[in-house]
């Protein structure tokens, strides 16, 4: 039996990203036994990358339509194929 974690990430009732709200449950670094090694690492990375990328272009902003956007069809990580972004004078 295989699970497809792309679809269990993908709560109909959950249309938004809130960088700021409250963890909601998922199952981005898989579950139980193989569940990924490098959850803890990712996550210390991403906190660490996010605010300093915010933080050096204050005025990044998506460059294009997000129904424009395409989705990883193939990979087992969910995703988008590219972000486009402008990131603003600074
Ligand atoms: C945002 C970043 C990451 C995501 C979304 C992610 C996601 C996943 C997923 C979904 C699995 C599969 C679980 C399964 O087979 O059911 C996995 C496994 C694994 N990940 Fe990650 N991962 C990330 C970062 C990392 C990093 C930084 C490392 C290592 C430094 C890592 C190492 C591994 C390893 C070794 C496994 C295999 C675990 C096993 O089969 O027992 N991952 N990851």
């Amino acid at each position: 039996m295989l699970c497809s974690l792309s679809g269990a990430n993908r709560d109909g009732g959950f249309e938004s990203f809130d960088p700021a709200g409250a963890g909601r449950p998922h199952l981005a670094f898989g579950y139980g036994l193989h569940r990924c090694v490098g959850a803890e690492l990712a996550r210390m990375e991403l906190r660490t990358a996010y605010p300093a990328l915010v933080r050096r272009f204050p005025d990044i902003a998506l460059a294009a339509d997000p129904a424009d956007l395409s989705y990883r069809k193939l990979s087992f990580v969910f995703g988008v194929d590219a972000l486009p972004v402008t990131l603003g004078g600074a």
